[in-house]
């Protein structure tokens, strides 16, 4: 048996394989309420027939405002969660497993989804609003944010915890808190983006309190058999802002906070970040962060076929592999990873699939 195709149990969540679905946003809400439609149920649930050993939906907002874009999907009210219920069980209906990611945009929010013809934030009025961050300092070509006050950052908190909550009760097998990509934690994380002199800024211990304050009040929220992991930029890749050696540092602290397991990404926290994309790129973030902790550790980026990610796996440099962009080339990448590293097509293949395994 291949490693990828070993099982990864983690509290209460038996991962049959370890190819999983890193978070796509779909920005696919037309009516800009939060509430996941069908082009996410299709989306989704085509992954669970597909191999993934798990699949993780797309960064959902916490609070309206918390949203990439007017037509990001939530898990702040019970309407989103009832929708999002279906959408867990279509997936499981296909032998699949459904995680879900949340998140708070911060002063990133508010933006025009990809493919609009405009760039930059969404105004007021036009449906969108003014950002929130740890300091008034703008993102590159965006809305100068709000900072948040100690009420604001105590209802941020409050909000992760009432959102995975919510997760829980629509049948996810686990949530992954966001604190990759530049978004609201990263931001706080980050000397570039928190210039706070209270609590909440300064030392690293004092920019991680976000981020350990929310695993901690997740943790305490979804109780003990429940999974929950954390994505990280492994580096701003930017002078003056984080490296691997911090995040490796925060990621022994949210250990003990009570975090599962840590999704290793890189950068996006200011548009004059220097990264080169190519096959592998962020493995050795993982590696590094994986040095220095007891829990399991993900790699992402640029990781295309099975052969790849089996040597990521064999080299000791990771214990999940995250793939997007080739899921979306190939939803049923699982089943040709399997294929390719010669699995008995019985134990990943759909009965209804089997005639095309062999
Ligand atoms: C369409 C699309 C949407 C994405 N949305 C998210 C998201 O919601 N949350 C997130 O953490 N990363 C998001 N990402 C980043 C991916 O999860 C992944 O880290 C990145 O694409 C690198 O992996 P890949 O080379 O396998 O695509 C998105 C990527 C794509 C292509």
């Amino acid at each position: 048996m291949s490693l990828l195709f070993t099982p990864l149990t983690i509290r209460e969540l038996t991962a049959p394989n370890r190819l999983w679905v890193a978070p796509m946003c779909q920005y696919s809400v037309d009516a800009e309420d939060g509430v996941p439609t069908d082009w996410h149920h299709v989306h989704l649930a085509q992954f669970a027939s597909g191999g993934a050993g798990l699949i993780l939906a797309e960064a959902t907002a916490v609070v309206p405002e918390g949203r990439i874009s007017p037509q990001d999907v939530g898990l702040w009210n019970d309407e989103q969660r009832d929708a999002w219920r279906r959408i867990v069980d279509a997936v499981r209906a296909r032998g699949g497993r459904l995680g879900v990611q949340l998140a708070h945009a911060g002063r990133k929010a508010s933006t025009f989804k990809p493919w609009a013809d405009e760039r930059g934030t969404v105004p007021a009025g036009r449906g969108g609003w003014t950002p929130v961050a740890p300091s008034p300092i703008a993102y590159d070509g965006f809305a100068t944010p709000t900072a948040l006050d100690e009420e604001g950052i105590a209802a941020v908190i409050a909000a992760f915890a009432g959102a995975a909550r919510r997760a829980v009760d629509a049948g996810f097998d686990a949530v992954e808190l966001h604190a990759a990509h530049g978004y609201l934690l990263h931001q706080f994380l980050s000397p570039l983006s928190n210039e706070r002199t209270d609590q909440w800024g300064g030392t690293l211990q004092n920019r991680a309190r976000l981020v350990l304050d929310v695993i901690r009040t997740v943790r305490a929220e979804v109780g003990e058999a429940y999974p929950v992991f954390v994505r990280f930029s492994g580096t701003d890749a930017a002078p003056g802002g984080l490296e691997v050696s911090d995040i490796a540092q925060v990621a022994t602290w949210a250990e003990e906070a009570g975090a599962d397991l840590y999704d290793v990404s890189s950068a996006g926290l200011v548009a004059h970040q220097h990264i080169t994309p190519g096959p592998g790129y962020q493995v050795p973030l993982a590696a590094a962060v994986k040095a220095a902790v007891s829990v399991p550790v993900g790699a992402v980026g640029i990781i295309v076929d099975g052969a790849q990610a089996e040597g990521i796996l064999a080299a000791g440099e990771a214990d999940v592999i995250f793939a997007a962009r080739e899921f979306l080339r190939d939803p049923h990448f699982g089943l040709r990873a399997a294929r390719e590293l010669g699995e008995d097509p019985a134990t990943v293949w759909p009965p209804q699939y089997i005639r095309a395994a062999r």
